[in-house]
C-alpha cells in the first residue's frame, strides 16, 4: 500500500473537518477521545449502553438490563453474542483488494457514539470510510452499526466485505428462531431465547425470555456492492432486543423509518440534554477534563435513558463494571454492591436526581429478597445481600461466603445513602413511600443483629470495608453507619408513621452503640483488637469523616488519617485515595490532599479511551470500573467543591464548605448541582468563587452567608469569597 498517500489523504480530511466546524470544535476538544491505536487489551475499549442494553466495543457480549442466568452465587449477566460487532474487513476495487486497518478511533462524548475512520487515496481513487457504533439513547431497545462511504474517482463498483464477529455461542440462553405464532416474524429475522437457569426458585418462578431482532438476515460475512460512480453510500445494521417481542418489533420498525441523520439526531439530543443537566468545566488541563467527561459518560451509559420511545422496563441497578459487562467473575457478574450507594450514587444523583430514584427503587423493589435473606440467616426485617442481582437474595460469588455473612454494613450503607440523597429533592412523598419502608425494615434487621451487654450495643463477627480483617468485633465503620441508619429511620418515622409511641429501641441503640476510640492516641482503632501498624485493604475508618460525616474533633480525624494512610495497601482500589483526598482537604492538609487526588485517578485510567481499571497498571483488575469514577467525581464535587448534604431538623441543608483549587488546573466550575429541586453552579477561579442559581424549583431556599440571609431566586449569584455557604429549605 502507498502508506504515504494514505496518511496525506487522512491529514486533508481532518483539516477540512476541523475548519468546517471551528466554532464548536474549539470547545468540544474535551469531549473527543481520540486514539490512533487500540489498547493492547481490548477490555479497555469503551463500554457503551443505554440502560436497557450494553456492550463493549469489539467485545464478545451484549447484555440486557436485569437478565441473569445461573443459580445462586453463579447468577450473572446472561450473555448474548455481540452480533453488533461488525466491521469492514476489506474492499475490492478492480483487480485488487485493500484490507481495512483504521487510521483513527474516536469516542465522541457530546454525541454519545464511537467511530472509526479510514481514508485511502491512490490511482485517482479517494475513499473515506466512517463506521459508527452506538446503543440508541432514545430508541433504547436498539443497537446501531452504521457505515458511511464517501468516495470519488471510482469507475468500477466497489465491493465492501463486512464481517460480523460475535464471539462464541451463548452459554446462558437456549435460542430458537422465533416461531410463526407471532404477528411479525416474516419481516425481521428473530431469535427467541430463554435463560437456562433461575437464580432462586422461590423468588424467580420463570426463566427470563428475550427476543432479538435483526434488520438484516446475514451472519459472519456479507459483501455490499457500491455501484460505480456512487459518491456517498450508507449501510446500517440494527439489532433490537426486549423481553417482549412486540416491543422489539415496534422499535425496529420505528428505527428503520428514520433517515440516517434523523435517527442519529434522536440519539444525540438525549446526550446533549445529559451534558446540559450536569457538567464539570476545567480550565487549563485538557487531559483531566477529558478524564472527567469520559468518566461521567461511562457512568451514564449504564444508567437508563430518561426519555425513550417505549416505557423502560424496571431498572436492575448499577454494577461496578456497568451494564455492558458482567458475565465474568472479573466483572462482578453484573451484581449490585455497596459500590452503588456509597461510591457511585452521590455523583449520579448530581447528574440527574431521577437516576438516584431509580437506583433506590431497585432496592425498594427487592425488599422481599432482603427479607428472605434476613430470615434465612436467623434475623428479622430486611437484610440486603452483599451481592444482589435479579431476585435480591444473596448471590455472593461462591468463592467468598464469609464476606456476605459478615459485611452487614451494606444495609445501613443503603439507608445512609437515602439520607444523603433526600436533600437533592426534599420530596416528602419519596421519603415516605421509598425511604421509610427501606429504613424501617433495615432498622428491624439491625435491632435483631446487635448484642446488648447491658452497657453498650456491639456487633460481633463482622467485616468492615477492610476485607483483610474477617470476623471482627465492633468494626468502627459498621457501628457508626448502624447508628446513622437508625437515626435516619427515627427521623423518617417521625414524618411518615403515625405510631410514634412505640418503645424506642432505635434511639437507644443510637445512644449506646459502642464506638471504639483510643483516648491516649486520640484515634479510632478499626475494630476490637486492631493494633496500630496492621495493614488494611482499603479506606475503612477514614470514611467516618467523609462520606459518613460523623461528628468528631479535627485532631481525631487527622490522627485517623495519619494512622491509616501508612497502612493502606498500595494495591487498593482508586476510591481509597479519593477518600484520603477529601478527608485531608477537610483538615486543611492541602499537599496531602493534592497528592491523593492525583493518585486516585492517574494510574487507574487507561490512556486510549480513558477507561478505568479497578487496579493500577501492573495489578489485575476489572475494566470499566465505574466505582473508581464515582470516588473520583466525589473528590471533585464534594471534596474540592466542598458540597455536602445534611438534615437540619426537618429542613434539608446543603453546605458549601471552603472550596479549593483543583491541582493542575487554572480553575473549574461544577454546573448543575441539585439541591431541593433547584439547580446551581459553583465556579472556582483565581479571581473568586461564585455560586449561581441556574434553575429555581418550587421549594423556597434560603442562603446564609457571612451572617447574612438571602432568598434564592432564579439567576441569584453570590460571591462566596472564602466563606461557608449554608442553603436551607424553608
Ligand atoms: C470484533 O471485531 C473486531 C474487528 O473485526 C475484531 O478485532 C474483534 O476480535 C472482534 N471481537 C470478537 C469478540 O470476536
Ligand atoms: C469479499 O467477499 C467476497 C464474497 O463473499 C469474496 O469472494 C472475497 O474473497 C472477499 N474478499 C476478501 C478480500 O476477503
Ligand atoms: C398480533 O396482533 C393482534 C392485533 O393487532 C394483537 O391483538 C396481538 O396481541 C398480536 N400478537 C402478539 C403476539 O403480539
Ligand atoms: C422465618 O420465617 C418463618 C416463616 O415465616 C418464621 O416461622 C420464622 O420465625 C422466621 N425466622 C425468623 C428468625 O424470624
Ligand atoms: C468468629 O469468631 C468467633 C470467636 O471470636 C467464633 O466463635 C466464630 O465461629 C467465628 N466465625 C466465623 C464465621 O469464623
Ligand atoms: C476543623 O477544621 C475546619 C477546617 O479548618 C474548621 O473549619 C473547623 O472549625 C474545625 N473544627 C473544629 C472542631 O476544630
Ligand atoms: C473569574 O474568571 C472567570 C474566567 O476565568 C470568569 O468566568 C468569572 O466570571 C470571573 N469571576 C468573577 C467573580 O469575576
Amino acid at each position: 500500500m502507498p502508506k504515504m498517500a494514505k496518511s496525506i489523504a487522512f491529514g486533508i480530511f481532518l483539516v477540512i473537518l476541523t475548519s468546517l466546524c471551528l466554532p464548536s470544535s474549539a470547545d468540544d476538544s474535551a469531549y473527543v477521545i481520540k486514539s490512533e491505536k487500540l489498547p493492547t487489551d481490548l477490555n479497555f475499549m469503551p463500554t457503551l449502553g443505554n440502560g436497557h442494553l450494553g456492550y463493549t466495543i469489539f467485545g464478545d457480549a451484549i447484555f440486557m438490563n436485569g437478565v441473569y442466568n445461573g443459580v445462586g452465587g453463579n447468577s450473572r449477566r446472561a450473555r448474548l453474542p455481540n452480533w453488533l460487532n461488525l466491521s469492514v474487513a476489506s474492499i475490492q476495487y478492480e483487480e485488487w483488494a485493500l484490507s481495512i486497518i483504521p487510521d483513527a478511533y474516536e469516542l465522541r462524548l457530546k454525541d454519545g457514539y464511537f467511530r472509526w475512520l479510514f481514508a485511502y487515496e491512490a490511482n485517482g481513487l479517494q475513499l473515506q470510510l466512517e463506521q459508527r457504533s452506538y446503543p440508541h439513547r432514545y430508541y433504547n431497545r436498539a443497537l446501531i452499526y452504521e457505515l458511511f462511504v464517501r468516495c470519488t474517482g471510482a469507475f468500477d463498483p466497489l465491493l465492501i466485505n463486512l464481517t460480523q464477529k460475535a464471539g462464541s455461542k451463548s452459554e446462558a440462553f437456549d435460542f430458537a428462531s422465533s416461531s410463526t405464532d407471532s404477528n411479525h416474524t416474516k419481516r425481521y429475522k428473530t431469535l427467541h431465547g430463554a435463560t437456562r437457569q433461575r437464580e432462586q426458585p422461590d423468588l424467580q418462578p420463570k426463566s427470563r425470555e428475550i427476543f432479538v431482532l435483526f434488520s438484516d438476515d446475514w451472519e459472519n460475512e456479507y459483501t455490499i456492492e457500491v455501484p460505480a460512480g456512487e459518491q456517498e453510500f450508507y449501510y446500517r445494521f440494527v439489532i433490537t432486543a426486549d423481553e417482549n417481542e412486540e416491543v422489539a418489533w415496534q422499535e425496529m420498525d420505528e428505527v428503520l423509518k428514520h433517515a440516517p441523520e434523523s435517527l442519529f439526531k434522536k440519539h444525540t439530543e438525549e446526550w446533549h440534554k445529559f451534558w446540559q443537566d450536569f457538567n464539570i468545566e476545567i480550565e487549563g488541563n485538557l487531559e483531566m477534563s477529558r478524564i472527567i467527561n469520559a468518566g461521567a459518560f461511562y457512568l451514564a451509559n449504564s444508567l437508563p435513558s430518561l426519555r425513550t420511545n417505549r416505557p423502560n422496563n424496571p431498572y436492575y441497578g448499577l454494577s461496578p463494571t456497568g451494564l455492558g459487562r458482567g458475565e465474568l467473575d472479573a466483572d462482578y457478574e453484573g451484581h449490585n454492591f455497596w459500590d452503588t450507594e456509597i461510591w457511585m450514587l452521590p455523583a449520579v444523583a448530581q447528574f440527574n436526581a431521577d437516576w438516584a430514584d431509580q437506583l433506590f427503587h431497585y432496592r425498594f423493589a427487592h425488599l422481599a429478597g432482603a427479607r428472605f435473606n434476613a430470615n434465612m440467616t436467623g434475623y428479622r426485617g430486611a437484610r440486603f445481600p452483599w451481592e444482589s442481582a435479579y431476585t435480591g437474595t444473596e448471590v455472593i460469588n461462591p468463592c467468598c461466603p464469609e464476606i456476605a455473612a459478615q459485611e452487614i454494613h451494606i444495609s445501613p450503607d443503603i439507608v445512609l445513602s437515602l439520607q444523603q440523597h433526600y436533600p437533592a429533592t426534599h420530596n416528602t412523598e419519596w421519603l415516605c413511600s421509598i425511604a421509610w419502608p427501606i429504613a424501617k425494615e433495615v432498622a428491624e434487621f439491625l435491632v435483631s443483629r446487635v448484642q446488648d451487654d447491658g452497657q453498650k450495643y456491639h456487633l460481633k463477627d463482622v467485616m468492615g470495608p477492610d476485607e483483610d480483617h474477617a470476623n471482627v468485633t465492633d468494626n468502627v465503620y459498621t457501628n457508626v453507619v448502624v447508628k446513622k441508619a437508625l437515626q435516619f429511620a427515627s427521623f423518617t418515622r417521625a414524618i411518615c408513621a403515625s405510631a410514634n409511641d412505640l418503645p424506642d429501641v432505635w434511639i437507644d441503640i443510637v445512644q449506646r452503640m459502642h464506638i471504639l476510640y483510643d483516648e491516649n492516641l486520640d484515634y479510632h482503632p478499626q475494630h476490637l483488637g486492631y493494633k496500630r501498624g496492621e495493614t488494611v485493604k482499603q479506606a475503612d475508618v477514614i470514611l467516618l469523616g467523609y462520606p459518613v460525616q460523623y461528628a468528631m474533633s479535627n485532631t481525631t480525624r487527622l490522627n485517623d488519617l495519619k494512622n491509616y494512610e501508612t497502612v493502606t495497601r498500595e494495591s487498593g482500589p482508586a476510591m481509597s485515595w479519593s477518600m484520603f483526598a477529601i478527608n485531608f482537604l477537610d483538615v486543611n492538609e492541602m499537599e496531602k490532599a493534592n497528592l491523593y487526588f492525583q493518585r486516585g485517578y492517574r494510574d487507574y485510567v487507561r490512556p486510549e479511551f480513558k477507561v478505568w481499571s479497578e487496579n493500577k497498571v501492573g495489578y489485575e483488575g476489572s475494566a470499566n470500573f465505574l466505582t473508581g469514577i464515582g470516588g473520583f467525581l466525589q473528590a471533585i464535587i464534594n471534596g474540592y467543591g466542598g458540597i455536602r448534604f445534611h438534615l437540619d431538623g426537618q429542613r434539608s441543608l446543603m453546605v458549601i464548605q471552603k472550596t479549593h483549587f483543583l491541582p493542575t488546573t487554572m480553575g473549574y466550575s461544577i454546573n448543575g448541582i441539585k439541591f431541593a429541586k433547584s439547580k446551581f453552579s459553583l465556579a472556582i477561579h483565581k479571581n473568586g468563587t461564585t455560586l449561581k442559581c441556574l434553575e429555581k424549583g418550587d421549594l423556597d431556599i434560603e442562603l446564609s452567608l457571612n451572617s447574612q440571609k438571602y432568598a434564592i431566586d432564579a439567576d441569584s449569584s453570590f460571591d462566596l469569597d472564602g466563606n461557608v455557604a449554608f442553603l436551607r429549605t424553608i
